[in-house]
C-alpha cells in the first residue's frame, strides 16, 4: 500500500516547467539519494512523534438502537496513540520530493456517548472504545522554489491511508456495538486521516519557515562574507536535487559576527557517477576569486617583515660591502621589508591542481631614529600551487611555492646585487611569506552547510575552474555545537532537539 501511495505521489511531480536559469551560480550543492535519505531519517520519526496524541475533532452520527429507533450518538476525545514508523522512503522526481511513510501499531483511543428521551422513556448511554489501526501509510509530495533568494517549501499532495480499523467498545451494551462500529469506523477513519494529513501540511510549514529563514550570508571575518543567495529554482532529478547559489564573497556586515557559522544546505546529491556520498559542493574559481579581490582591497594582504632567521641581513651593517651607499646613508640601522600584493592574487584552478601568481612590491626600509625610510623597491612575482581539503566545515588551504622572479623597480641606494637579494628573498618566502599565508589559508572559510550539520568524510577534487567538495554530513545536537573543531569527532548524537523546532 505504501509503495501505491508512492507511486500515486510521485506521479504527482512528472510535470515539470522547466524554470530559467536566470543567474549563474557560483556555487552549486547537490544532494545525492543518500542525502536525501539521511535528510528523511531525519524528519521522519519527529513529524511522526507530533502525530502522538493528535486530537480528532468530535463525531456525531445517528446509530440504530433496537425499539428506540436512530439516536444521535457522539464520539468524542479522539485520541491518537503513539505511532511507530515502520519503514519509509524517499524519493526524488521531475518537481520535488516524495516523502513516505508506513506506520505500525496505530492506536486511538475516544468516548462515545448518547442520550434520548421521550414521553415514555429516557435512555442515555456511555463508554470508551479502543481503536487498534492494522497499518497506515502517511505520504506527502513537496516542491521547493527560489523566491527572492530563499527557498520556499510547499505541499503538493499529502495523502494518508489507513488500513483496517479495529473498534473495541467498552461499557454500554453490547447490542450496540454493531451499530456503532457500523455507523462510525468509516467516520474515524477519515477524521484521523485528515487530521494526519492537516499535522503534516502544518509540519511542512514549520519546515518551510525554517528554510525561508536560513541567512543569506555566512561571516567569515570583518571583511568577508559569503553571499549564500539561492539563485535559480533547486532542480530536480530522479535521485538528487540540486541547489545553486551565489557564492561570492562580499563585504561582511560588520555588526553581525557569529560565533558558529556554518550553514547553506546540506541534503544534496551527485552529479559524478557512482559515489554515495550525501552531498556535493562545486565552487568555482570566481569565489576564490572574489574573497581574494576583498582581501586585497582592505589592504589586507600585505606583510611586515622585521624578524628573519638571520637577522643580520636586517642591518646595513650586513651590507657595508655590497651596498655601500646604503651603508654610508644609513649606517647600523635596522631594516624592515614591507611585502605588499600590487594586485588580488589570481586562483587558477584546473584538474588535479591549484595555482595562483602574487605579484608583490617589497619595500626596503631603513628604521631612522623616528621614521621609517624607504630606500628600494623590488617588484617579486611568485607562483604557488596550493592544495584545498576540509577541516570541520571549512574548506581549508595550503600553498607552496613553485618559483619566483624579481625585478628592482626602484632604488635610492644603487644597484643590489642579484645572488644576495635572491637569496634574502627565498629566506622570506620560505620561511615567513609561505608560513604566513598557510595560517590564514588553515583557517579557511566556511562551506555553505545549514547549521547544525557538519561535514564528514569530505574528500575534494579540482576539476576544471572548480573545487568538488564531497562528502556525508551529520547532524549534530545544538548545545554541543560550539566549536565545530570539538565536535566532529564526535558526530550523530540525537538531533532531537533542533530538529523539534521544525516539525
Ligand atoms: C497499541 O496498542 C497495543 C496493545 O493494544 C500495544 O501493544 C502497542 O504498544 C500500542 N502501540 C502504540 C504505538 O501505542
Ligand atoms: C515498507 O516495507 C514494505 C515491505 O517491506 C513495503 O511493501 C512498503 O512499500 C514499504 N513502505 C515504504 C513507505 O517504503
Ligand atoms: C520579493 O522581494 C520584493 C522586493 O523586496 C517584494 O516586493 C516581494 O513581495 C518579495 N516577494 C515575495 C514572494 O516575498
Ligand atoms: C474505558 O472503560 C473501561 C470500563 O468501562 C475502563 O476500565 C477503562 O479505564 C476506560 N478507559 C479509558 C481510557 O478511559
Ligand atoms: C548576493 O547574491 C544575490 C544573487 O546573486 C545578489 O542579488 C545580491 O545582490 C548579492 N548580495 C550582495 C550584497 O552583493
Ligand atoms: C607598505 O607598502 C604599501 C604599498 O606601497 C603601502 O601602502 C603601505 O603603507 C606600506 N606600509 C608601511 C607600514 O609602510
Ligand atoms: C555534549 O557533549 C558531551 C560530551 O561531549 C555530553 O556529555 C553532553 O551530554 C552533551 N550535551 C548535551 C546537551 O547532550
Amino acid at each position: 500500500m505504501a509503495t501505491r501511495l508512492l507511486l500515486l505521489l510521485i506521479a504527482t511531480l512528472l510535470f515539470s516547467t522547466p524554470s530559467p536559469a536566470a543567474a549563474s551560480p557560483h556555487i552549486s550543492a547537490v544532494i545525492s539519494q543518500s542525502g536525501l535519505d539521511f535528510a528523511k531519517d531525519l524528519l521522519v520519526p519527529r513529524a511522526a512523534d507530533t502525530l502522538a496524541q493528535l486530537s480528532v475533532p468530535d463525531i456525531e452520527r445517528s446509530v440504530s438502537i433496537p425499539i428506540i429507533g436512530a439516536v444521535r450518538t457522539v464520539a468524542s476525545r479522539i485520541v491518537l496513540g503513539g505511532v511507530a514508523v515502520a519503514n519509509s522512503t524517499v524519493a526524488a522526481g521531475d518537481t520535488g520530493v516524495v516523502v513516505a511513510a508506513s506506520l505500525s501499531s496505530v492506536n486511538l483511543t475516544m468516548e462515545w456517548s448518547y442520550s434520548y428521551s421521550s414521553w415514555f422513556v429516557e435512555i442515555s448511554d456511555s463508554g470508551n472504545a479502543s481503536i487498534q489501526v492494522e497499518g497506515m501509510d502517511v505520504g506527502v509530495s513537496m516542491g521547493l522554489k527560489n523566491e527572492n533568494g530563499s527557498l520556499k517549501l510547499f505541499v503538493m499532495e499529502c495523502g494518508c491511508y489507513m488500513k483496517d480499523l479495529d473498534i473495541t467498545l467498552n461499557g454500554g451494551s453490547s447490542w450496540f456495538y454493531q451499530g456503532f462500529i457500523d455507523a462510525f469506523s468509516n467516520h474515524i477513519r477519515s477524521s484521523v486521516e485528515n487530521a494526519i494529513t492537516n499535522k503534516i501540511v502544518e509540519g511542512a510549514s514549520k519546515l518551510d519557515l525554517f528554510l525561508g529563514g536560513l541567512p543569506k550570508e555566512i561571516y567569515v571575518d570583518r571583511v568577508a562574507a559569503m553571499n549564500v543567495t539561492f539563485i535559480n529554482d533547486p532542480r530536480f532529478s530522479s535521485s538528487s536535487v540540486e541547489f545553486d547559489i551565489d557564492g561570492l564573497f562580499i563585504p561582511s556586515d560588520k555588526a553581525a559576527p557569529q560565533s558558529d557559522m556554518h550553514f547553506g544546505d546540506t541534503k544534496l546529491a551527485q552529479p559524478l557517477g557512482s559515489s554515495s556520498n550525501m552531498l556535493w559542493i562545486s565552487l568555482d574559481e570566481d569565489v576564490f576569486n572574489s574573497v581574494s579581490a576583498l582581501y586585497f582591497k582592505a589592504g589586507l594582504l600585505q606583510y611586515m617583515v622585521d624578524k628573519v632567521s638571520d637577522q643580520f641581513l636586517l642591518n646595513t651593517a650586513s651590507w657595508r660591502f655590497l651596498i655601500p651607499r646604503l651603508y654610508r646613508k644609513y649606517p647600523n640601522k635596522d631594516m624592515l621589508l614591507n611585502i605588499s600584493a600590487i594586485s588580488p592574487p589570481s586562483v587558477r584552478i584546473n584538474v588535479g591542481r591549484i595555482d595562483t601568481t602574487v605579484d608583490l612590491d617589497v619595500i626596503v626600509n631603513v628604521l631612522g631614529s623616528d621614521d621609517i625610510v624607504p630606500v628600494a623597491c623590488i617588484s617579486l612575482s611568485v607562483a604557488v600551487s596550493g592544495h584545498a581539503s576540509v577541516s570541520g566545515n571549512n574548506l581549508v588551504g595550503k600553498i607552496e611555492l613553485n618559483y619566483f622572479s624579481f625585478d628592482l623597480k626602484w632604488s635610492d641606494i644603487g644597484k643590489l646585487h642579484t645572488g644576495i637579494v635572491q637569496s634574502l628573498i627565498r629566506i622570506v618566502l620560505k620561511n615567513l611569506f609561505v608560513p604566513y599565508v598557510n595560517s590564514y589559508l588553515g583557517q579557511g572559510f566556511p562551506l555553505p552547510i545549514i547549521k547544525g550539520f557538519v561535514i564528514r568524510d569530505a574528500y575534494i577534487l579540482t576539476s576544471y575552474s572548480s573545487i568538488i567538495v564531497s562528502s556525508d554530513v551529520s547532524f549534530i545536537e545544538p548545545m554541543n555545537r560550539s566549536g565545530i573543531k570539538q565536535v566532529v569527532g564526535s558526530v550523530n548524537k540525537d538531533p532531537a532537539v533542533t530538529m523539534k523546532q521544525l516539525v
